[in-house]
């Protein structure tokens, strides 16, 4: 090599290692940016550090939850054992007394807000329909009593919450959605968080997680729940060519990991009662064929030997799309024949930043139409907000622009009643699935008559497909 072309090489390294360099800061920039506008924590200030007290505490349903109950929390590093007391709750102050101990298991995180142990505790054998206290430990101290009932084991009416994505603004904006949910409604079965409930797709955006937790505070110890992993429950490796579960996801929801090999993490089923609800991960499925048919052929499986009343199905990406640009033909293809050969009655979806509510086929004028096929729903409980692509959308009965919703799900023997409502508790659709001896179903439209479809009035559109984008919401008072 000459001296002159030596050279050359030389600065073809260099101007290539400060195109990288340039390409890094830009990409750290940009979600730091992303970071910064999507939670109300300010810039340089750590709002969610863990410590020796307990928090992110989180009941999440197991196969079984009249016998059974699983719980999460988080501590900081100190805190080795996961350790938790339970008893049948009464109202004497000595709980300690006669609480059983149970021991469990934690792993190690490290995100930007330090080192944290997530551990995880399942309580079994306990009494269907029995109220519990429990506690949980931290590093020479411990977390509140909380309050749980098991389901009972008798099939009698109950109901649940839905929420669609909470995703942006979530401490912001969410919190008021799943409050109210609860100031209208105390004591639900459990709440069914459809995916999406974080945003950042790059690291592991810990003050995202955070401000989710802080959204539901005591009720997500309280009330147990069932999780879907939407898109941005998985993080981005660099240059988005690969992908990988949110590293908190599992340590902070456990699931009852009955689903198909490798998925346990995102797909799984739970009896409650005499309904099946069966989780599934549309992500996956549409990042690979294999995957989606891997769940199909799992979900088939699961359905010819299920000899429940009601079967409800969750996952992130809807089968019928409402909102400009939106569709998801691979979950059409492999899924939704065996939805409706086995008669699931229910799909509860999100992604679309909007409400749709419809079946296969579109109801008559009548209110009341005999029925096949689930009835399926996309929701949205944070302020993101996607425009519909089309008010006369053959597969929809009832949609919406720019409400931030939360849905309240009644099951009895004979009946489904779902309501959706705005966050300020204002009925906006209904419909009911009612249930004859035989098993066939008849639906029940609902919708309040005063109420005309809600479309989009931010006069300041961020762009033309989406109504707000959630996170101008919340820019400090001084900017
Ligand atoms: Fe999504």
């Amino acid at each position: 090599m000459t001296v002159n072309s030596k050279q050359r090489f030389i600065r073809k390294i260099l101007l290539m290692a400060l195109s990288f360099g340039v390409l890094a800061l830009m990409i750290t920039a940009t979600g730091a940016l992303a970071h910064e506008r999507n939670t109300l924590v300010p810039r340089g200030h750590s709002e969610y550090t863990p410590s020796p007290i307990p928090d992110r505490v989180m009941l999440m349903l197991t196969a079984s939850p009249h016998i059974s109950q699983a719980v999460n929390w988080r501590t900081n590093a100190e805190v080795d054992q996961s350790i938790a007391q339970i008893v049948p709750a009464d109202g004497r102050p000595g709980l300690h007394r006669d609480a059983r101990t149970v021991t469990g298991n934690h792993q190690s995180i490290k995100t930007e807000n330090g080192q944290a142990h997530y551990h995880a505790v399942t309580f079994t054998d306990l009494e269907p329909d029995t109220l519990y206290a429990y506690r949980v430990i931290g590093d020479e101290t411990w977390s509140e009593w909380f309050q749980f009932k098991t389901a009972p084991a008798q099939d009698r009416p109950f109901s649940f919450f839905y929420f669609g994505d909470a995703q942006n603004s979530v401490r912001s904006h969410f919190s008021r959605v799943i409050r109210e949910a609860f100031m209208q409604n105390a004591r639900p079965a459990f709440m069914l968080h459809a995916g999406d409930m974080v945003n950042l797709r790059e690291g592991n955006h810990d003050d995202e997680w955070g401000e989710w937790f802080d959204a539901g505070a005591f009720l997500n110890a309280m009330i147990p729940s069932a999780v879907v992993a939407g898109n941005h429950e998985f993080v981005d490796r660099p240059f988005r060519l690969q992908r990988a579960i949110s590293p908190q996801f599992q340590p902070q929801f456990t699931t009852p990991q009955n689903g198909p090999e490798g998925l346990q993490d995102t797909v799984y089923h739970i009896t409650y009662q005499d309904t099946l609800i069966v989780v599934m991960d549309s992500m996956n499925a549409l990042y690979d064929d294999d995957h989606a048919k891997a769940q199909a052929e799992w979900l088939d499986q699961l359905l010819q030997k299920s000899n429940h009343r009601w079967v409800i199905v969750s996952h992130h990406h809807p089968i019928h799309s409402v909102s400009v640009g939106r569709d998801n033909p691979p979950l059409r293809e492999h899924w939704q024949p065996i939805y409706e050969r086995h008669g699931v009655d229910l799909v509860l979806q999100g992604h679309d930043h909007t409400y749709g509510r419809g079946s296969s086929a579109p109801l008559p004028d009548s209110n009341r139409a005999q029925h096949n096929g689930p009835v399926y729903v996309v929701s949205v409980a944070g302020p993101k907000m996607y425009m519909i692509a089309d008010e006369d959308n053959p597969n929809m009965d009832r949609m919406a622009e720019e409400l931030q919703l939360y849905q309240t799900i009644e099951v009895s023997k004979d009946r489904i009643h779902f309501q959706a409502w705005t966050a300020a508790g204002k009925l906006y659709d209904a419909f009911a699935i009612v249930q004859d001896e035989k098993g066939q179903t008849t639906l029940d439209n609902l919708i309040p008559m005063d109420r005309p479809i809600h479309r989009c009035t931010n006069p300041d559109m961020p762009e033309s497909d989406r109504c707000w984008n959630g996170k101008e919401l919340i820019s400090s008072p001084n900017h």
